[in-house]
């Protein structure tokens, strides 16, 4: 699908963010192997979360929809079937990393399918640390999905220490991990979304600079009552669309605001932007707030790689950002958005270029000349069928001055299935 958006003349309004997606994923894969029932409420209607339920079903574990309210009886770790298909993880890494996690934990024999994209992310950083704790799982050209796993003889104890800053990875091994009569240890430096520790209320403890988290057989699953907070990487886009206009006043309400996922906010901030939060309580362990924006002028920055997990998945909508203030703005030491659902560092390059921004592309990141004036031409974007574009994209496409088009629109139904109705709705108030 083409998605044509006009030049916004103001963005105005009050929304509700999607429900969080690394969470929903989590909350139903820990209920399914707790051995309680678990209601979770605003479960993620998007298709990545969707993903993960059906998976669920194949394995036997009961799962109950009503709206967004997810009622799942846990099978605890021992009771999954055997799959009587493979099982489709379509889009979503976070399906077929935390739940090859599981399965190749518990010894399940079962296949993981993925779409195109998914079947050309790599695997092997999951297939090197989950062999090493005697599991069994190989992949096409040991490194791709389709992933195949079968029974072993007992995970074996390891200290892993992450050697990506990756959230999806830590989570598959301290997920096998759970498998093991002995702990694993996965050694953290560089901190990622901590949703996994947090959920399992696994032992954590401070190691230099960084954490060591455990997770063994005798960690007791918890159910997962819980209401999923809204997405801060959905909302990311707002953050900026709103600081970038001038004519803008937003309000995002119950958006999940974990530290370990607030990068671009804190990123948005020291650039000037000018956001309050409002509201400030709990959903089950995760934080949310209320978040208001006005417009701002925008400071140029020089990204410390360090953030970089913490903000992986708003980088794109970041770049943009970047290329309405005042100068040079730096990213590296970004070279995983390189295996996203897409190669995101080449798609916002060749988006950002046709929108005619100043930018240099480069192995690990991106600079960018910004301009409070840039004025994006108006463009046909290629989304690379990468969810994260084609908002990205349409964040860029408000300050144009001509009608853009966002090809491959569709996708945002992988994370955002509203996206563009709550587009239209700020556009008109
Ligand atoms: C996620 C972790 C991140 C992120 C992805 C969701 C998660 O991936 O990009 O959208 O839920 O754990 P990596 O762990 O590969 O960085």
């Amino acid at each position: 699908m083409i998605q044509k958006t006009e030049p916004a003349k103001k963005l105005a309004g009050t929304l509700v963010m999607p429900p969080d997606k690394s969470i929903s994923h989590r909350s139903a894969l820990f209920a399914a192997i707790s051995s309680s029932t678990s209601v979770i409420e605003n479960y993620s209607t998007a298709a990545d979360p969707q993903s993960t339920l059906s998976c669920l079903r194949q394995l036997g574990v009961p799962v109950h929809t009503e709206d967004q309210r997810v009622e799942i009886t846990g099978v605890g770790r021992d009771g999954f079937k055997t799959p009587p298909k493979p099982l489709d993880c379509g889009n979503s890494g976070t399906t077929m990393r935390l739940l090859s996690g599981i399965l190749a934990g518990a010894g399940i024999e079962c296949e993981l399918v993925g779409d195109e994209s998914l079947s050309a992310r790599t695997m092997k950083r999951i297939i090197d640390p989950l062999e090493q704790m005697g599991c069994a799982i190989d992949g096409r050209e040991q490194k791709f999905a389709p992933l195949k796993i079968g029974k072993h003889t007992g995970v074996k104890p390891m200290r892993y220490p992450l050697p990506i800053a990756s959230a999806q990875l830590k989570s598959c091994v301290l997920l096998a991990g759970l498998f093991g009569d002995e702990p694993t240890e996965v050694v953290e430096t560089i901190p990622s979304r901590d949703h996994t520790e947090r959920l399992l209320n696994l032992k954590t403890e401070p190691f230099g600079t960084g954490k060591i988290i455990q997770s063994s057989r005798n960690d007791v699953l918890p159910a997962q009552n819980f209401q999923i907070p809204g997405d801060f990487s959905a909302a990311a886009f707002w953050l900026v669309a709103g600081s970038i206009h001038p004519e803008a006043e937003l309000e995002l309400n119950r958006v999940g605001i974990n530290p370990s996922r607030t990068g671009a906010y804190h990123i948005l901030e020291e650039m000037g932007a000018n956001f309050t939060q409002t509201n400030s309580t709990f959903a089950g362990k995760e934080p949310v707030a209320d978040i208001h924006i006005k417009p701002a002028q925008l400071r140029p920055i020089d990204l410390d790689p360090k953030l970089i997990p913490n903000c992986i998945d708003e980088l794109p909508v970041l770049m943009v950002a970047m290329c309405f203030a005042d100068g040079k703005s730096v990213i590296s030491g970004a070279e995983e958005l390189r295996h996203k659902e897409t190669d995101r560092l080449s798609a916002m390059a060749e988006i950002l270029n046709s929108a005619g921004a100043e930018i240099e592309l480069q192995e690990d990141g991106m600079i960018i000349y910004g301009d409070p004036n840039f004025t994006p031409r108006p463009s046909r974007f290629n989304s690379y069928h990468d969810h994260r574009m084609a908002m990205a994209a349409a964040v860029l496409s408000t300050r144009s001055v001509g009608i853009c088009e966002i090809e491959g629109a569709e996708c945002t139904s992988i994370s955002y299935p509203q996206f563009w109705t709550h587009l239209h709705e700020l556009t008109q108030s």
